[in-house]
């Protein structure tokens, strides 16, 4: 694991912003795992400004959304479909046909799941996967629990997300209960992992995830057993450990 600890979020979202650019001017046609939340936000910025400066292109890029809640339509203000439309995809060159986030209104949830990962597979699997991190530990939408998930799945969201999730919502009671995320498995068999945490808030979870055995309960700390991830915090997040 390298471990790298930012003065500040914006040193973090650059050295998030230049690991990626690294890995797609090595390889055009990477395949990318990617997040949302408001970490990540300070990253994709600075990857737009590299694509608006001439300096970095994805036109030849493939991504794969991490998560999508449940029943929320695409063009919902809160769907992550809208998010990657608003904070990223629709200030770049991507193809939009390369752009691959789960449908959250499919009404046959389980060979959604199923045909995503084939999709994954099909694309030559995840060259590089950026990962935020819930106040509980939760990775993608893959909470706590007493076994670790395998592949896509749908989940029924714990109380602690929705509520810290309310804050995008005018009320706790749209937060949708479910959604559908990569599970444990496909993030572990992604080639390269980089986790980005950012604030106090989740300073206690980023202790749990890289100081403490590998356990279900934060579901975070499996990361330690991948062979290639990467740690790009800053000094509040990294405060406890
Ligand atoms: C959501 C997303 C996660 C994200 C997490 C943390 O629950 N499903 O993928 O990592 O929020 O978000 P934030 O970066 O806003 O703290």
């Amino acid at each position: 694991m390298r471990l790298m600890i930012t003065k500040s979020y914006e040193e973090l979202s650059k050295l998030a912003a230049e690991n990626v650019a690294n890995i797609v001017e090595e390889k055009p046609n990477a395949v990318l795992g990617l997040p949302t939340g408001s970490t990540p936000i300070g990253m994709y910025k600075k990857l737009i400004s590299m694509y608006s400066d001439g300096t970095l292109s994805f036109r030849d890029v493939t991504a794969f959304n991490l998560d999508e809640y449940e029943g929320l339509d695409k063009n919902s203000p809160n769907s992550y479909y809208k998010y990657m439309l608003d904070n990223f995809y629709g200030h770049i060159d991507i193809a939009k046909d390369k752009t691959n986030i789960p449908d959250g209104k499919a009404v046959d949830i389980y060979n959604t799941c199923i045909e995503y990962e084939e999709r994954i597979k099909k694309a030559g699997g995840i060259d590089l996967i950026i990962l935020g991190l819930g106040n509980n530990g939760h990775i993608g939408f893959n909470e706590p629990a007493d076994h670790f998930s395998g592949i896509t799945h749908r989940v029924k969201l714990h109380r602690e997300t929705i509520k810290a999730n309310s804050r995008f919502f005018n009320s706790i009671d749209e937060v949708p209960k479910y959604a559908i995320t990569m599970g444990i498995r496909s993030i572990m068999h992604c080639k390269k992992i980089i986790l980005l945490a950012s604030g106090k808030a989740k300073a206690e979870a980023i202790k749990k995830a890289l100081k403490e055995p590998v356990t279900a309960k934060v579901p975070a700390s499996v990361l330690q057993l991948h062979q290639d991830l990467t740690v790009i915090i800053d000094e509040e997040a990294a405060s406890l450990l």
